[in-house]
């Protein structure tokens, strides 16, 4: 048990004790600006077509994510689909989900894809990767893992959303051959192979039609402690021979821990060791970057080094925003070291687990395992966060949130009958807008915030976010990170003129606001009409807030 979580607690403090070395421009931006403030958004500049799927959502067999999250079971008295929630699928259907990756994480370099099959009574009960790491106190459920929810029942949950699948085979555990066999159970057409028939049988004649397939998770830690070198070897043998039918693959590589260049650079020199067209078998390189040290810089030890998702002053906000904002510096490095090796990048960045994670204790379930309360800063944060995606849509493919529901940076809480969105959820919501749309280039300029880090002066950025444009209409999102200021910017749209619009806005007066399952309601979006049109706009954007204005142009 201990070395169980000393294995893990070591994978995240080299991850902890590197430093990122290159820079994101944004900071240094808003630092240089005039006083005034100005967001200027270039309908001549586009970025690229921001995808849908880095709106993506990630959902783990750990704590109650699936059991008591997702799952509920077919006999419950709580609302359900199939043993489905019923009230979490309408949330994620009103914020477009498009893809959901499953089922680990951690867990899925343990998981035999094989135990979540066949009559649901028959089917074996497993020690859960998180079993050492869950209290006396936690349901049977957590630890050993009863795989009544398995690759029928998640393939259902992604239809009933209306989303993507994104499966995360075992290669830590399992062999290629079980790789191509779960790809040919998903994927064969009805018929075909006797695993087609074992899913017919099971009532899903239709093939699942699994595209994205993560070929390990963390491989260089609790996903089988590879080298870059050797999980490059590992990857060519895994993908070298799968079948398609007719299904295009799209295989996703395990990626770097923040600011490891060196996996990067490792894995790429290595894979294409075997010749430059094997870059083409990997569709993006997964990235994963949590915002856990809030220690101001005092320590670099991932149990030591957490804040409180609940209790915190203003420097932990500004604290935690400056780690989440380290995003955009971590997308430039390894875009810049992907270039190394893949030139015409083929390959892109797939940031599948991103969010805040915080100490124990502000679980809504007592001793849920990751299990945080999120708040206003959390949603503030995501913003941030998904900005920094929207103003690269040339690089990152797809980003998942970590994680779905009663987890880490959750869109939702529940328990039994009990269920709440989250602000987070709430971010997800109002961003859901720029999916597909055309990322243009926007300049935010603003006096960066000064506050006192600990008895030596230190300044955040003022204003950031992103746009988009649908046919006319331009989605501009906007984060102000300020405690207790508003900002009141000129807006100017080059190349068009706002001929109305909404405004959608996130804050609360309380920074620690957040939503519970007695008040649901406590932190949630209010819209109105936007006042201002023409080819300049102002809009004063609240202290601590999140806002999506809705600009049809002419
Ligand atoms: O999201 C929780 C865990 O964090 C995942 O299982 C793992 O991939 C990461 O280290």
């Amino acid at each position: 048990m201990v070395g169980r979580r000393k294995f893990l607690r070591d994978s995240f403090s080299v991850a902890g004790a590197l430093l990122l070395t290159k820079k994101s421009p944004f900071p240094a931006q808003a630092e240089s600006a005039a006083a005034d403030s100005r967001i200027e958004v270039l309908l001549g500049e586009p970025l690229g077509t921001i995808s849908a799927n880095i709106y993506g959502h990630f959902a783990e067999h750990l704590g109650g994510v699936i059991y008591d999250g997702i799952w509920v079971g077919e006999n419950s008295k709580i609302p359900n689909t199939n043993g489905i929630r019923k009230e979490l699928v309408e949330e994620m259907r009103k914020i477009k989900a498009p893809v959901v990756r499953y089922p680990g994480g951690c867990f899925a370099d343990s998981y035999d894809w094989r135990d979540g099959l066949g009559p649901a009574n028959k089917r074996p009960r497993r020690t859960n990767f998180w079993a050492d790491a869950e209290s006396s106190s936690a349901p049977a459920s957590h630890k050993y893992e009863p795989n009544q929810f398995g690759t029928n029942e998640f393939a259902r949950f992604c239809r009933l959303i209306g989303c993507q699948p994104y499966l995360a085979a075992n290669i830590r555990s399992l062999g290629a051959e079980q790789f191509y066999q779960w790809i040919e159970y998903c994927n064969s057409p009805p018929g075909s192979t006797t695993l087609a028939d074992e899913r017919t049988a099971a009532g899903f004649a239709e093939p699942f039609g699994v595209r994205f397939w993560g070929v390990g998770n963390e491989s260089w830690g609790c996903g089988g402690n590879f080298t870059a070198q050797e999980y490059a070897v590992e990857f060519r043998r895994y993908t070298e021979w799968v079948p398609r039918f007719g299904q295009e693959l799209s295989f996703i590589a395990s990626g770097p821990n923040v600011d490891d260049w060196d996996w990067t650079r490792g894995f790429l020199e290595e894979l294409v060791r075997k010749g430059k067209r094997r870059l083409r078998t990997v569709y993006g390189m997964a990235l994963h970057h949590y915002a856990w040290n809030l220690s101001r810089g005092r320590t670099n030890d991932w149990d030591q080094g957490k804040g409180d998702a609940l209790k915190f002053d203003s420097v932990d906000w500004y604290e935690l925003l400056r780690e989440g904002q380290r995003m955009e510096g971590l997308i430039d490095g390894h875009w810049q070291v992907m270039s190394e090796i893949d030139r015409e990048h083929e390959v892109k960045l797939i940031v599948d687990e991103w969010g805040p994670w915080y100490k124990p204790g502000s679980e809504m379930v007592p001793n849920d395992l990751l299990q945080q309360t999120p708040t206003l800063r959390d949603a503030v944060f995501s913003g941030m966060t998904l900005d920094i995606f929207n103003r690269h849509p040339e690089k990152v493919a797809m980003a998942n949130c970590a994680q779905l529901i009663n987890n880490l940076n959750c869109l939702y809480l529940s328990h039994e009958n009990n269920f709440c969105v989250t602000p987070v959820g709430h971010v997800f919501g109002m961003y859901a807008a720029h999916q597909g749309g055309q990322g243009l280039r926007t300049i935010f300029s603003a006096p960066g915030i000064p506050y006192d880090r600990d008895g030596k002066p230190a300044t955040f950025w003022g204003l950031a976010g992103a746009a988009s444009l649908h046919d006319k209409e331009l989605v501009l999102t906007v984060v102000n990170p300020h405690v207790s200021k508003a900002s009141e910017p000129e807006i100017a749209i080059r190349g068009a003129s706002v001929k109305s619009g909404s405004v959608t806005t996130l804050t609360h007066s309380d920074i620690h606001a957040h939503n519970t399952f007695e008040q649901r309601d406590a932190v949630k979006p209010e819209t109105s009409n936007l006042t201002g049109t023409g080819k300049v706009i102002r809009h004063a954007f609240p202290p601590a807030s999140v806002t999506k204005l809705d600009l049809m142009l002419e």
